[in-house]
């Protein structure tokens, strides 16, 4: 009986060896340690042992069921890692495949060019000055000399609220007064801000027109500020956005806020002055609006005409990136065509 213990044993142990397999794990035990295993089948016909035998085999048979219990322990370790290393090996990245596209967004074309106006005006002297979009019609019309049921009114249609008096702004200039309020000291301190912004006209839409657009404008008050000086900072901020080489013509214009009124053009982009289909063929590009400060305007922005002048301009930022770029239709601005704005 005892040999046959021992023979067990050694049985066992040799057939773990060639366990790999929870499964098999089980079978094994099973097999020799479990309620109907061999080993239980020994200590079940201990009976037929002579008293003398019977505590000898009993404790020998305990010294085995602990060996194998303790090997069943070791083998279901080593398993257990077995089958961690083979998870991890089969999860693990293959760095050798070609990585998942991860498309970065960029930054709309406008927004880049009012960044480049940024740079530019900060650079000559400009601060920048946010004002609203929703703007009072006393701010819009009226406070830039164009008094209610004035025919100027009809240059730029507008888009009402249901707010007796409040609309969209048709015009950066509608900031004109704001900021002269806001940051001139009551007409104490010389001014140089450029106002950002949308601006929105209930017009029909074509391709050099949309209901929505930026405008960025410009005002400088100071003593002793002139035409002159209007030309040369507009000259000077022509050349630094297009290029050095970039012409520029003033045409005289009206507007209800400036007096006198200069419309500004640049030489076309496409027929370099030849004239063009883009330029309707005079070779020349609007681009922006400016005069010098009516004095009314600057009355109302809490400045003695007397003593004060200033310049205003008033630039479209869609504009001028489509003549910088060549688009032919601004309507893409703002159609979010992907294959349009992932060119910038
Ligand atoms: N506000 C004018 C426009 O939108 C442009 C302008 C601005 C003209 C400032 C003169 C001075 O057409």
């Amino acid at each position: 009986m005892l040999d046959q213990l021992q023979a067990l044993q050694t049985q066992a142990l040799a057939d773990l060896n060639g366990v790999n397999s929870r499964a098999d794990l089980e079978a094994w035990d099973s097999q020799y340690i479990g309620k109907k295993g061999q080993l239980t089948q020994m200590l079940r016909n201990m009976g037929s042992l002579s008293k003398e035998e019977r505590p000898v085999f009993g404790k020998m048979a305990n010294d085995v069921k602990g060996v194998l219990e303790s090997a069943y322990i070791e083998r279901e370790r080593l398993i257990s890692e077995q089958e961690l290393a083979q998870d991890l090996e089969s999860g693990a990245v293959d760095i050798t495949l070609p990585g998942r596209p991860n498309p970065t967004g960029g930054l709309h074309p406008s927004t880049r060019t009012l960044r480049r106006f940024y740079d530019i005006w900060g650079d000559m002297g400009f601060q920048v000055y946010q004002s609203r979009d929703i703007e009072t019609d006393d701010m819009n019309f009226t406070q830039l000399n164009i008094p209610p049921h004035h025919p100027a009114r009809d240059m730029q249609d507008t888009f009402y609220t249901t707010t007796p008096n409040v609309i969209l702004r048709t015009h950066t200039s509608a900031g004109q007064i704001r900021a002269m309020r806001e940051l001139g000291g009551d007409g104490t301190k010389p001014l140089r801000v450029v106002l950002p912004g949308m601006c929105y006209r209930f017009e029909q839409i074509t391709v050099r027109s949309e209901v929505q657009f930026h405008q960025m404008e410009g005002i400088a008050i100071g003593k002793n500020i002139r035409m002159s000086d209007l030309k040369g900072t507009i000259t000077e901020f022509i050349r630094r956005f297009f290029s050095p080489t970039a012409k520029t013509r003033f045409r005289a214009s009206y507007f209800p806020f400036t007096e006198p009124s200069m419309e500004i053009d640049v030489e076309c982009f496409l027929c370099g002055g030849e004239g063009c289909r883009v330029c309707k063929h005079s070779g020349w590009l609007e681009i922006a609006g400016s005069g010098m400060i009516h004095p009314t305007v600057l009355r109302n922005g809490g400045y003695d005409p007397n003593e004060w002048s200033g310049f205003a301009f008033g630039m479209g930022p869609e504009r001028m990136t489509l003549l910088k770029h060549g688009i032919s239709d601004i309507r893409y601005f703002w159609a979010n065509d992907l294959r349009f704005l992932e060119q910038f």
